[in-house]
């Protein structure tokens, strides 16, 4: 199996490895060359747009296993090792607790990714970027395998939130910071989290959080692996869900990559799209 991929945008046409491909795009020296932090966020998604349908368990939503892969996990690694932060939601504690979920930064665990475990140490950052979890309804335990290695959990909720589990969600976790009404608003979170020091901060949560991103207008690249399967089935997800986004989000591409051995020969492409600086946008 080639180890390459062929990188389609920008020109030339070329091949290069797929290691260290998104290591190469560098977040963190933008984000550190930047007024305000950078906020990216990454999704694998079905022809058909899906990113999650019904998991094995038969409860809730799972990424579908059709278009889960090691070559887009990769990617996934090479993005969460040059966080600051990641997001992520209730939802990823409740399956965590469940055991239905798993550390996300995997490359401590995993020798896969040895070299991406030695890149964090290098750069002197902490074994795991710290953890901003989105919800609303605080209905989750923190697990305490989160809190190792002296790991940040914060958790972004609203003001409607229970005040008696902000208390003890406080007293067992950490920070537990209103940024919104009824809904976590995104411009409100984006300024606490700049506030808080961080400048590389990933998404790796779902369409709800990509939503309040976008509709604050604080998401700056996206990642989106194009799976070549198409799924079908209902109830499904995809990589954007709440109200009308008004006006529409432009996002410009930013690279494309053609994974010819993704998918066991399907082939898959590993797109990333930037937002156009506000004068351009017209
Ligand atoms: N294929 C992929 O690349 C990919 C990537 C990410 C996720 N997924 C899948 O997509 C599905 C959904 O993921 P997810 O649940 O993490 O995504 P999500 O829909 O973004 O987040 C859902 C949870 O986040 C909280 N939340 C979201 N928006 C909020 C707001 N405006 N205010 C307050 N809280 C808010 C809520 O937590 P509370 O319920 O605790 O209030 C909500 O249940 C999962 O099956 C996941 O595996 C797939």
């Amino acid at each position: 199996m080639t180890t390459n991929v062929t990188q389609l945008l920008p020109l030339p046409v070329q091949e290069l490895p797929l290691h260290g491909l998104y290591l190469s795009h560098d977040v963190r020296r933008l984000a550190a060359a930047r007024r305000r932090p950078l906020v990216y966020a990454n999704f694998v998604a079905s022809l058909d747009g899906r990113i999650a349908v019904p998991g094995p368990t038969g409860s809730g939503l799972a990424v579908p296993g059709q278009i889960a892969n090691p070559r887009d996990w990769r990617l996934f690694q090479e993005l969460a090792v040059q966080a600051d932060v990641v997001i992520s939601s209730g939802r990823y504690l409740r399956d965590y607790a469940s055991g239905h979920a798993q550390e996300i930064l995997r490359v401590h665990d995993d020798p896969r990714f040895a070299d991406l475990a030695a890149w964090r140490g290098q750069q002197g950052l902490a074994p795991q970027p710290d953890m901003a979890i989105i919800s609303a309804s605080l209905d989750f335990p923190i697990p305490s395998a989160l809190l190792a290695g002296g790991r940040r959990v914060m958790i972004f909720t609203t003001e409607q939130a229970n005040r008696q589990r902000v208390r003890e969600l406080e007293a067992s976790a950490g920070q537990v910071i209103l940024v919104g009404e009824a809904s976590v608003a995104g411009d409100r979170l984006l300024q606490a989290l700049a506030g808080l020091g961080y400048r590389a901060i990933y998404s790796a949560a779902g369409p709800k959080v990509l939503h309040l991103l976008l509709a604050a207008g604080v998401l700056d690249r996206l990642y989106l692996t194009l799976a070549s399967r198409l799924l079908g089935g209902d109830p499904f997800s995809t990589i954007v869900e709440g109200p009308l986004l008004t006006p529409a989000v432009d996002m410009r591409l930013h690279t494309a990559y053609f994974d010819s051995a993704g998918l066991d020969g399907l082939g898959q492409l590993f797109l990333s799209y930037d937002r156009p600086p506000p004068e351009s946008r017209l």
